[in-house]
């Protein structure tokens, strides 16, 4: 089957189950899954029945995914996405960006933990632009013109005007937001000192494992994307050690302000 087939089918089974012209796409990064919870008259789906689908094995990733009502709007929310690491081929780790365009959504909020470069733990981070420090490219192979062109500009990837509503909907919760450029590589070793003062100087406010093959397939296909990450602790060099437990644990802390934040800029976006 090609990829193309892969995707219309996997649309057809959620559309068959209800799932039909979410408006917007969220994935939920680690830890931060349970704004899915909050979706109302919720269709659920479990990853492992959804074909073409990959699946989920990380501590603080549910596996699911949840469709219905938040904050007004009709969302396609991902508790856990696909990383590379997992040993995830590109196609699987972007495949729910592709059927999220293909079920009819304009826009995806892309969430994350990640380390801060600019910033410490606890920070919220919208993010402008990354770099791709993955040495992949899930755009790699023949391209699908139905989705997008064979060299798509990446100039306004994390969308400018849906920055500017997130920042406006911050100050009026009056909510600290920063924001900056997120370095993704695959992991899943943390980096070393020598990376991060690299990466720094680079350019990199944060670093992190996901979403930067995620959001060049939105970029591709003309989805526009927010993204967030939820800064869970000091990148190597600035702390003593890291470790998931305590990524997962910073971001039990972030993660009301996170939810807040995120339903309030959908119901603006
Ligand atoms: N590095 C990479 N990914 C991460 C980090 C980090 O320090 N923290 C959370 N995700």
């Amino acid at each position: 089957m090609t990829l193309m087939d892969k995707i219309k089918e996997t649309a057809a089974f959620l559309q068959d189950k209800g799932i039909s012209a979410p408006e917007f796409g969220l994935i939920l990064g680690s830890g931060l899954g349970e704004l899915a919870e909050e979706v109302e008259n919720a269709i659920v789906v479990d990853y492992a029945d959804i074909p073409n689908w990959g699946q989920s094995t990380v501590v603080g990733h549910a596996g699911k995914l949840v469709y219905g009502n938040l904050a007004g709007r009709k969302v396609l929310a991902l508790q856990g996405r696909f990383h590379f690491y997992e040993g995830n081929p590109m196609e699987v780790v972007t495949f729910p960006v592709r059927v999220m365009k293909a079920l009819g959504a304009t826009g995806i909020i892309v969430t994350n933990a990640a380390g801060g470069i600019e910033f410490g733990p606890g920070s919220l981070m919208l993010i402008s632009d990354h770099i791709n420090m993955t040495g992949q490219h899930p755009l790699i192979g023949e391209n699908l013109d139905e989705f997008g062109p064979r060299f798509p500009d990446m100039s306004d990837a994390y969308t400018g005007a849906y920055r500017a509503r997130a920042r406006k909907v911050a100050a009026e919760l009056e909510l600290e937001l920063q924001e900056g450029v997120y370095l993704g590589v695959t992991g899943p070793s943390y980096e070393t000192p020598a990376e991060i003062r690299a990466f720094r100087t680079l350019g990199a406010s944060a670093v992190g494992m996901s979403t930067v093959p995620e959001v060049i397939v939105a970029a591709h296909s003309g989805l526009k994307v927010l993204g967030i990450s939820a800064i869970t602790n000091f990148a190597a060099g600035f702390q003593e050690e890291l470790n998931h437990e305590e990524v997962v644990e910073v971001t039990q802390g972030i993660k009301e302000n996170f939810k807040n934040f995120v339903k309030a800029v959908l119901a603006e976006l």
